[in-house]
Protein backbone atom coordinates (compact mmCIF):
# COMPACT_ATOMS: atom_id res chain seq x y z
CA UNK A 1 0.00 0.00 0.00
CA UNK A 2 3.03 2.20 0.55
CA UNK A 3 3.29 3.08 -2.89
CA UNK A 4 0.10 3.17 -3.98
CA UNK A 5 -0.34 5.69 -0.91
CA UNK A 6 2.07 8.20 -2.00
CA UNK A 7 0.20 8.16 -5.47
CA UNK A 8 -3.07 8.59 -4.06
CA UNK A 9 -1.35 11.70 -2.10
CA UNK A 10 -0.08 12.67 -5.33
CA UNK A 11 -2.48 12.46 -7.58
CA UNK A 12 -3.84 15.41 -9.13
CA UNK A 13 -7.29 15.54 -7.73
CA UNK A 14 -10.77 17.97 -7.67
CA UNK A 15 -13.13 17.65 -4.25
CA UNK A 16 -16.16 18.43 -4.92
CA UNK A 17 -18.37 17.52 -2.25
CA UNK A 18 -16.78 19.27 1.02
CA UNK A 19 -18.61 21.31 3.66
CA UNK A 20 -16.28 24.33 5.32
CA UNK A 21 -18.57 23.78 8.26
CA UNK A 22 -17.19 20.14 7.90
CA UNK A 23 -13.76 21.44 7.56
CA UNK A 24 -13.54 22.99 11.80
CA UNK A 25 -11.05 21.22 13.66
CA UNK A 26 -11.51 20.55 17.09
CA UNK A 27 -8.49 22.64 17.89
CA UNK A 28 -9.88 25.81 15.62
CA UNK A 29 -13.55 25.60 17.08
CA UNK A 30 -12.03 26.03 20.51
CA UNK A 31 -9.67 28.66 19.55
CA UNK A 32 -12.83 30.67 17.96
CA UNK A 33 -15.25 30.03 20.81
CA UNK A 34 -12.93 31.66 23.15
CA UNK A 35 -11.92 34.33 20.65
CA UNK A 36 -15.81 34.85 20.16
CA UNK A 37 -16.82 34.23 23.77
CA UNK A 38 -18.94 31.63 23.31
CA UNK A 39 -20.44 29.12 25.75
CA UNK A 40 -19.74 25.14 24.80
CA UNK A 41 -21.02 22.02 26.30
CA UNK A 42 -17.40 20.06 26.15
CA UNK A 43 -14.64 20.59 28.13
CA UNK A 44 -11.93 20.08 25.61
CA UNK A 45 -10.75 19.34 21.84
CA UNK A 46 -10.54 15.60 23.05
CA UNK A 47 -14.23 15.86 24.66
CA UNK A 48 -15.71 17.33 21.32
CA UNK A 49 -13.89 14.74 19.40
CA UNK A 50 -15.11 11.76 22.05
CA UNK A 51 -18.76 12.67 20.82
CA UNK A 52 -18.03 12.31 17.06
CA UNK A 53 -20.01 9.04 17.26
CA UNK A 54 -23.50 9.44 14.91
CA UNK A 55 -26.43 7.68 14.65
CA UNK A 56 -27.51 8.67 11.32
CA UNK A 57 -27.35 12.32 8.97
CA UNK A 58 -29.55 14.08 12.02
CA UNK A 59 -27.55 13.17 14.55
CA UNK A 60 -24.15 14.28 12.91
CA UNK A 61 -26.18 17.47 11.72
CA UNK A 62 -27.26 18.38 15.30
CA UNK A 63 -23.42 18.45 16.66
CA UNK A 64 -22.79 19.81 13.31
CA UNK A 65 -24.31 22.75 13.59
CA UNK A 66 -23.78 23.69 16.93
CA UNK A 67 -20.03 24.26 15.80
CA UNK A 68 -21.20 26.67 13.57
CA UNK A 69 -21.99 28.79 16.39
CA UNK A 70 -18.64 29.85 17.04
CA UNK A 71 -18.03 31.19 13.32
CA UNK A 72 -18.55 35.21 14.02
CA UNK A 73 -16.32 36.96 12.26
CA UNK A 74 -14.88 37.64 8.40
CA UNK A 75 -11.58 36.44 10.22
CA UNK A 76 -13.11 33.12 11.20
CA UNK A 77 -14.38 32.38 7.60
CA UNK A 78 -11.03 33.25 6.68
CA UNK A 79 -9.26 31.21 8.84
CA UNK A 80 -11.51 27.73 8.40
CA UNK A 81 -11.03 28.21 4.65
CA UNK A 82 -7.37 28.74 4.00
CA UNK A 83 -6.49 26.31 6.93
CA UNK A 84 -8.84 23.67 5.02
CA UNK A 85 -7.82 24.60 1.27
CA UNK A 86 -3.81 24.40 3.03
CA UNK A 87 -4.51 20.77 4.29
CA UNK A 88 -5.81 20.28 0.45
CA UNK A 89 -3.17 21.37 -0.85
CA UNK A 90 -0.97 19.03 0.52
CA UNK A 91 -2.97 15.95 0.00
CA UNK A 92 -2.79 16.75 -3.58
CA UNK A 93 -6.13 18.71 -4.22
CA UNK A 94 -5.46 20.69 -6.84
CA UNK A 95 -9.38 22.04 -7.16
CA UNK A 96 -11.83 22.70 -4.29
CA UNK A 97 -15.60 23.45 -4.65
CA UNK A 98 -16.78 24.19 -0.83
CA UNK A 99 -19.89 24.12 0.15
CA UNK A 100 -20.74 26.37 2.82
CA UNK A 101 -24.66 27.25 4.26
CA UNK A 102 -24.85 30.76 5.24
CA UNK A 103 -27.84 30.49 6.85
CA UNK A 104 -26.83 28.81 9.88
CA UNK A 105 -24.66 32.48 10.79
CA UNK A 106 -27.10 34.75 9.40
CA UNK A 107 -29.81 33.30 11.50
CA UNK A 108 -27.40 34.34 14.67
CA UNK A 109 -26.88 37.98 13.45
CA UNK A 110 -23.48 37.39 11.17
CA UNK A 111 -23.52 39.60 8.23
CA UNK A 112 -23.26 38.02 4.92
CA UNK A 113 -20.41 40.05 4.06
CA UNK A 114 -18.18 38.73 6.90
CA UNK A 115 -19.39 34.62 5.81
CA UNK A 116 -18.86 35.34 2.07
CA UNK A 117 -16.12 38.03 2.05
CA UNK A 118 -13.90 35.98 4.47
CA UNK A 119 -14.50 32.54 2.78
CA UNK A 120 -13.97 34.33 -0.60
CA UNK A 121 -10.36 36.08 0.22
CA UNK A 122 -8.89 32.50 1.76
CA UNK A 123 -9.78 31.12 -1.84
CA UNK A 124 -8.40 33.81 -3.29
CA UNK A 125 -5.16 33.66 -0.95
CA UNK A 126 -4.95 29.87 -1.29
CA UNK A 127 -4.87 30.39 -5.02
CA UNK A 128 -2.70 32.81 -4.92
CA UNK A 129 0.02 31.25 -2.39
CA UNK A 130 -0.17 27.74 -2.99
CA UNK A 131 -2.15 27.28 -6.36
CA UNK A 132 -4.88 25.24 -5.56
CA UNK A 133 -7.77 26.90 -7.31
CA UNK A 134 -11.05 26.73 -5.12
CA UNK A 135 -14.62 27.51 -5.70
CA UNK A 136 -17.72 28.46 -3.15
CA UNK A 137 -21.27 26.73 -3.81
CA UNK A 138 -23.37 28.47 -1.36
CA UNK A 139 -25.24 25.84 -0.06
CA UNK A 140 -29.46 26.14 0.84
CA UNK A 141 -30.30 24.19 3.83
CA UNK A 142 -33.48 21.69 2.69
CA UNK A 143 -35.38 21.88 6.26
CA UNK A 144 -36.08 25.63 5.57
CA UNK A 145 -38.63 27.10 3.87
CA UNK A 146 -37.97 27.93 -0.65
CA UNK A 147 -38.70 31.06 0.90
CA UNK A 148 -35.64 31.12 2.84
CA UNK A 149 -33.87 30.00 0.19
CA UNK A 150 -35.06 33.39 -1.92
CA UNK A 151 -34.06 35.45 0.97
CA UNK A 152 -30.46 33.52 1.01
CA UNK A 153 -30.20 34.04 -2.73
CA UNK A 154 -31.11 37.42 -2.88
CA UNK A 155 -28.32 38.38 0.36
CA UNK A 156 -25.27 36.64 -2.15
CA UNK A 157 -26.52 38.56 -5.50
CA UNK A 158 -23.81 41.08 -4.92
CA UNK A 159 -20.92 37.50 -5.32
CA UNK A 160 -22.95 36.56 -7.78
CA UNK A 161 -19.63 36.37 -10.03
CA UNK A 162 -17.04 35.47 -8.29
CA UNK A 163 -19.28 32.20 -6.98
CA UNK A 164 -18.72 28.53 -8.56
CA UNK A 165 -22.79 27.58 -7.78
CA UNK A 166 -25.30 26.42 -5.62
CA UNK A 167 -26.31 23.25 -3.54
CA UNK A 168 -28.72 21.97 -1.20
CA UNK A 169 -27.85 20.14 1.75
CA UNK A 170 -29.13 19.67 5.79
CA UNK A 171 -32.13 16.94 6.16
CA UNK A 172 -32.63 15.05 3.40
CA UNK A 173 -35.85 12.84 4.52
CA UNK A 174 -39.11 14.68 4.59
CA UNK A 175 -37.92 17.75 2.43
CA UNK A 176 -37.61 16.61 -0.67
CA UNK A 177 -36.31 17.91 -3.97
CA UNK A 178 -39.24 19.31 -5.18
CA UNK A 179 -39.58 21.68 -2.24
CA UNK A 180 -37.16 23.61 -4.04
CA UNK A 181 -38.49 23.56 -7.70
CA UNK A 182 -38.66 27.54 -8.26
CA UNK A 183 -35.23 28.47 -6.52
CA UNK A 184 -33.32 25.88 -8.60
CA UNK A 185 -34.99 27.30 -11.73
CA UNK A 186 -34.44 31.02 -10.58
CA UNK A 187 -30.71 29.59 -10.09
CA UNK A 188 -30.71 28.33 -13.73
CA UNK A 189 -32.07 31.78 -15.18
CA UNK A 190 -28.93 33.50 -13.28
CA UNK A 191 -26.48 31.13 -15.06
CA UNK A 192 -25.52 29.40 -11.94
CA UNK A 193 -24.33 25.82 -11.81
CA UNK A 194 -26.03 23.71 -9.17
CA UNK A 195 -25.69 20.30 -7.08
CA UNK A 196 -27.74 18.51 -4.79
CA UNK A 197 -27.65 16.51 -2.10
CA UNK A 198 -29.90 13.43 -2.75
CA UNK A 199 -30.02 9.90 -2.17
CA UNK A 200 -27.51 9.95 0.90
CA UNK A 201 -30.95 8.27 3.29
CA UNK A 202 -33.36 9.67 0.65
CA UNK A 203 -34.76 7.11 -1.71
CA UNK A 204 -34.16 7.05 -5.47
CA UNK A 205 -37.29 9.54 -6.61
CA UNK A 206 -34.89 11.82 -4.60
CA UNK A 207 -32.33 11.55 -6.95
CA UNK A 208 -34.57 11.39 -9.76
CA UNK A 209 -36.72 14.67 -8.81
CA UNK A 210 -32.98 16.51 -8.34
CA UNK A 211 -32.25 15.99 -11.80
CA UNK A 212 -35.36 16.12 -13.53
CA UNK A 213 -36.88 19.01 -11.33
CA UNK A 214 -34.16 20.77 -10.17
CA UNK A 215 -32.03 20.28 -13.52
CA UNK A 216 -28.73 20.39 -11.09
CA UNK A 217 -25.18 19.79 -13.05
CA UNK A 218 -24.36 17.00 -10.52
CA UNK A 219 -25.97 14.74 -7.58
CA UNK A 220 -24.21 15.00 -4.37
CA UNK A 221 -24.06 11.40 -2.41
CA UNK A 222 -26.94 9.71 -4.54
CA UNK A 223 -25.66 5.92 -3.60
CA UNK A 224 -29.69 5.21 -3.20
CA UNK A 225 -30.30 6.01 -6.76
CA UNK A 226 -28.54 1.93 -7.08
CA UNK A 227 -32.37 0.98 -5.76
CA UNK A 228 -34.16 2.22 -9.22
CA UNK A 229 -31.81 0.39 -11.86
CA UNK A 230 -34.34 2.72 -14.36
CA UNK A 231 -32.97 5.38 -13.23
CA UNK A 232 -29.35 4.25 -12.50
CA UNK A 233 -29.31 3.19 -16.49
CA UNK A 234 -30.47 6.86 -16.73
CA UNK A 235 -27.94 8.73 -15.32
CA UNK A 236 -25.07 6.28 -16.86
CA UNK A 237 -26.31 7.13 -20.01
CA UNK A 238 -26.42 11.04 -18.84
CA UNK A 239 -22.85 10.76 -17.68
CA UNK A 240 -24.55 12.27 -14.68
CA UNK A 241 -21.47 12.98 -12.04
CA UNK A 242 -22.41 11.86 -8.24
CA UNK A 243 -20.21 13.05 -5.38
CA UNK A 244 -19.59 9.84 -3.42
CA UNK A 245 -18.79 10.22 0.12
CA UNK A 246 -17.67 7.04 1.38
CA UNK A 247 -16.39 7.27 4.54
CA UNK A 248 -19.02 10.00 5.22
CA UNK A 249 -21.39 7.35 4.38
CA UNK A 250 -20.59 4.73 6.91
CA UNK A 251 -19.76 7.35 10.08
CA UNK A 252 -23.21 8.03 9.37
CA UNK A 253 -24.39 4.58 8.93
CA UNK A 254 -26.05 4.93 5.40
CA UNK A 255 -24.35 1.89 4.66
CA UNK A 256 -22.56 -0.82 7.41
CA UNK A 257 -19.37 -0.74 6.55
CA UNK A 258 -16.47 0.47 3.91
CA UNK A 259 -16.71 -3.24 2.58
CA UNK A 260 -20.77 -2.77 1.88
CA UNK A 261 -20.37 0.29 0.71
CA UNK A 262 -21.97 0.36 -3.18
CA UNK A 263 -19.04 2.38 -4.70
CA UNK A 264 -18.20 -0.75 -7.06
CA UNK A 265 -21.93 -1.36 -8.02
CA UNK A 266 -22.24 1.93 -9.17
CA UNK A 267 -18.55 1.66 -11.36
CA UNK A 268 -20.12 -1.05 -12.08
CA UNK A 269 -23.39 0.11 -13.47
CA UNK A 270 -21.42 2.45 -15.25
CA UNK A 271 -22.47 5.61 -13.29
CA UNK A 272 -19.72 8.91 -13.45
CA UNK A 273 -18.04 8.66 -9.71
CA UNK A 274 -16.25 10.86 -8.07
CA UNK A 275 -14.76 10.17 -4.21
CA UNK A 276 -15.31 12.95 -1.45
CA UNK A 277 -15.02 14.10 1.88
CA UNK A 278 -17.96 15.89 2.91
CA UNK A 279 -16.96 16.95 6.53
CA UNK A 280 -13.08 15.93 6.94
CA UNK A 281 -13.01 17.33 10.66
CA UNK A 282 -16.43 15.31 12.17
CA UNK A 283 -15.35 12.15 10.21
CA UNK A 284 -11.58 12.31 10.36
CA UNK A 285 -10.53 11.43 6.86
CA UNK A 286 -9.59 13.83 3.82
CA UNK A 287 -10.15 13.25 0.69
CA UNK A 288 -6.95 11.23 -0.01
CA UNK A 289 -8.54 9.32 3.45
CA UNK A 290 -10.91 8.35 1.34
CA UNK A 291 -9.19 7.02 -2.06
CA UNK A 292 -6.80 5.44 0.14
CA UNK A 293 -9.45 3.51 2.39
CA UNK A 294 -11.31 2.52 -1.21
CA UNK A 295 -8.16 1.35 -2.45
CA UNK A 296 -7.76 -1.15 0.32
CA UNK A 297 -11.27 -2.04 0.61
CA UNK A 298 -12.39 -2.66 -3.08
CA UNK A 299 -8.28 -3.28 -4.22
CA UNK A 300 -8.58 -0.51 -6.60
CA UNK A 301 -5.41 -0.22 -8.62
CA UNK A 302 -3.13 2.75 -9.74
CA UNK A 303 -5.41 3.09 -13.30
CA UNK A 304 -8.93 2.71 -11.07
CA UNK A 305 -7.76 5.43 -8.71
CA UNK A 306 -6.16 7.49 -11.16
CA UNK A 307 -10.24 6.80 -13.17
CA UNK A 308 -11.75 8.48 -10.20
CA UNK A 309 -9.43 11.21 -10.03
CA UNK A 310 -9.86 11.84 -13.61
CA UNK A 311 -13.32 12.44 -13.14
CA UNK A 312 -13.64 14.46 -10.63
CA UNK A 313 -11.05 16.77 -12.33
CA UNK A 314 -14.22 16.65 -15.41
CA UNK A 315 -16.96 16.73 -13.39
CA UNK A 316 -15.46 20.29 -11.90
CA UNK A 317 -16.67 23.46 -12.54
CA UNK A 318 -13.59 24.64 -14.95
CA UNK A 319 -13.19 25.50 -18.27
CA UNK A 320 -11.22 23.07 -20.71
CA UNK A 321 -8.22 25.65 -20.17
CA UNK A 322 -8.19 25.12 -16.92
CA UNK A 323 -8.95 21.64 -16.39
CA UNK A 324 -6.34 20.42 -19.47
CA UNK A 325 -2.96 20.84 -17.73
CA UNK A 326 -4.26 18.51 -14.60
CA UNK A 327 -5.58 15.58 -16.79
CA UNK A 328 -2.06 15.67 -18.53
CA UNK A 329 -0.59 15.79 -15.38
CA UNK A 330 -2.71 12.76 -14.16
CA UNK A 331 -1.63 10.87 -17.54
CA UNK A 332 1.55 11.73 -16.58
CA UNK A 333 1.77 10.35 -13.38
CA UNK A 334 -0.40 7.19 -14.16
CA UNK A 335 2.26 6.08 -16.37
CA UNK A 336 5.19 7.12 -14.56
CA UNK A 337 4.03 4.16 -11.69
CA UNK A 338 3.05 1.78 -14.86
CA UNK A 339 6.61 2.17 -15.75
CA UNK A 340 8.05 1.66 -12.50
CA UNK A 341 6.53 -1.18 -11.22
CA UNK A 342 4.35 -4.29 -12.39
CA UNK A 343 0.92 -4.20 -12.27
CA UNK A 344 0.81 -6.95 -9.51
CA UNK A 345 2.50 -4.28 -7.04
CA UNK A 346 -0.21 -1.99 -7.91
CA UNK A 347 -3.12 -2.96 -6.09
CA UNK A 348 -4.90 -1.49 -3.19
CA UNK A 349 -4.60 -5.08 -1.02
CA UNK A 350 -0.75 -5.33 -2.32
CA UNK A 351 1.88 -5.16 0.87
CA UNK A 352 -0.88 -5.13 3.27
N1 LIG B 1 -25.80 15.73 4.01
C1 LIG B 1 -26.56 16.83 4.10
N2 LIG B 1 -26.12 17.96 4.61
C2 LIG B 1 -24.87 18.01 5.04
C3 LIG B 1 -24.04 16.91 4.98
C4 LIG B 1 -24.52 15.72 4.43
O1 LIG B 1 -23.83 14.69 4.31
N3 LIG B 1 -22.85 17.28 5.51
C5 LIG B 1 -22.97 18.56 5.87
N4 LIG B 1 -24.20 19.02 5.61
ZN1 LIG C 1 -22.52 16.76 2.08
Amino acid sequence: MTNLSAFIGQLPKAELHVHLEGCLEAELLFELAERNDVALPWRSAAALRAAYQFDDLQSFLALYFQGCQVLRREQDFYQLTRDYLARAHADGVVRAECFLGPQSFTEQGVPIQAVIEGTLRAMADAEREDGISAGLLVSAHRHRSEADAFALLDSVLPWADQLAGFGLGGAEVGNPPEKFTRYFAELHRLGQATTAHAGEEGPADYVRQAVELLGVDRIDHGIRALDDPQLTAELAQAKMPFTVCPISNVKLQGVESLAQHPLPRMLAAGLTVTLNSDDPAYFESSLADNYRQCAQAFDLDAAALAGLAAASLRAAFLSDEQREPHLSELAAQLAAVRAAAPAEQQSGRAGA
